[in-house]
């Protein structure tokens, strides 16, 4: 890479931030959601793990779409499908920026994570498994990068190996040294985990799992938001990302793939968009990243997603990074003075996350009576079912942390769990 295009490309990543802090009151008060009540209180939003509320520049970008730039791409000589596929394309660039990818051929827009994972297992790992070869999955994975490998498992007689994790929800690197092998085909790990809030090594991770020859997929769905994301210094060959949980539209998401992959690997979908040319007896397939986009795509929500992109770099990655995990050593300090509450999830390396349990309530009791007092936060297995087998719990209460959130928002966490324990104890 030139290092014109280094220096763009790290600027785009916040590496050249301004050194003041950007104002956090301000940030807040662009999320138009934050300002209502809930059961007569304000609303205290701690559930950005399992989807962010979106700020202005993105709401009013999918209105300005739909209100004067709506048509369909890639198809149309006029104007607005010449100006509707110029915008779609240029979400597709601010994205490669935004995670560094090399080319715009490497961005696929897809429905989500869950989407991105499955095309791999679909395309890339059907034409390149067979029995006997291994993927090593961590135990803290999300379901979606579990159980499309298990039908993968169950269909091609392949091996799921699960890298254990330590108490605090930690991976260790030589236990990945220790099982790797030339049987190992993928190696697919979360980067954060949603219900732990652990972040991975995944560059080390990927070199372990590169020296046998495997490739990476890496889960980026928590991650994206918090911290910036160069998937050329990981070098992971696949990484999954999910537009709503970082601040833009539902419905859209991105896989990355390095260019020869995908160049390789089969359609996972036909139809529209993604042929050169049809007749009954052969198809030929669009170039990259085309091939893997069939049907008109949800251009409102690439346009969408560009803009969350931009609304997180206006901010800048390290100083959100810096601002959360600040707000998570004081939400930390403040949940572990309760009596009787277990954090679930201390790993030394952690994101904003905040998964716990309280010594005689069930965390959906807890979660109940919490949003009586306008505190939204999830009681569930985080669709991470074996991490609390792990710990031996039926479900954890979460509060997850994003861009909005502050002191105030954790002082009103904190007093909420303190009187629904009361009124349930
Ligand atoms: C770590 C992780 N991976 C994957 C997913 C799936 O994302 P989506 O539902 O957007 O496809 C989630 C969603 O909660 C997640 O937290």
């Amino acid at each position: 890479m030139s290092q014109d295009s280094l220096n763009v490309a790290q600027e785009s990543r916040g590496e050249f931030e301004a050194v003041t802090r950007p104002d956090f009151a301000k940030i807040r008060a662009q999320f138009p959601i934050l300002q209502q009540t809930e059961n007569g209180q304000p609303l205290v939003y701690l559930d950005s793990g399992a989807t962010s509320q979106k700020p202005l520049a993105v709401i009013e970008a999918l209105d300005t779409y739909y209100r004067q730039q709506n048509a369909n791409v890639h198809r149309g000589v006029y104007g607005l499908s010449e100006r509707a596929t110029e915008l779609y394309e240029g979400s597709r660039e601010t994205v490669r920026q935004f995670i560094n990818a090399e080319s715009t051929r490497e961005i696929v827009f897809v429905r989500g994570t869950t989407e991105a994972i499955n095309l791999v297992a679909h395309s890339w790992a059907r034409s390149n498994m067979q029995a006997g070869d291994e993927i090593i999955v961590t135990e803290m994975e999300h379901h979606s990068n579990i159980v499309p490998w298990q039908l993968l498992r169950d269909q091609l007689g392949i091996h799921l190996r699960v890298l254990k994790i330590n108490p605090a929800g930690e991976i260790c690197l030589n236990d990945l040294k220790n099982m790797v092998s030339e049987k190992t085909k993928l190696l697919a790990i979360t980067h954060m985990s949603n219900a732990l809030g652990s972040i991975n090594p995944v560059k080390e991770m990927t070199e372990i799992a590169h020296s046998v020859g495997a490739k990476v997929l890496v889960d980026g769905a928590q991650a994206t938001p918090h911290m910036a994301v160069d998937v050329q210094d990981i070098d992971c060959d696949f990484y999954a990302l999910s537009g709503h949980k970082m601040y833009g539209p539902t419905g859209i998401g991105v896989l990355y793939a390095k260019e020869a992959l995908l160049e390789a690997m089969p359609p996972y979908q036909g139809g529209g968009d993604m042929i050169y040319s049809v007749t009954f007896d052969k198809t030929e397939y669009n170039v990259l990243p085309y091939k893997f986009e069939a049907g008109t795509p949800h251009i409102a929500g690439a346009i969408g997603l560009a803009a969350a992109v931009k609304f997180l770099q206006s901010i800048g990655l390290n100083h959100i990074a810096a601002y959360e995990a600040e707000l998570l050593a004081y939400a930390t300090d403040r949940l572990k003075q309760i009596k009787g509450l277990r954090m679930i999830g201390e790993a030394q390396h952690k994101g904003g996350v905040l998964s716990f349990i309280i010594e005689g309530v069930h965390p959906h009791d807890m979660a109940t009576l919490m949003d009586q007092d306008g505190v939204a936060v999830r009681a569930s297995h985080h669709c991470a079912m074996p991490v609390m087998q792990y710990y031996n719990v039926p479900a954890t209460v979460r509060a997850s942390l994003g861009v909005y959130n502050n002191r105030d928002d954790i002082d009103r966490l904190v007093a909420s769990i303190e009187e629904a324990k009361e009124m349930l104890i």
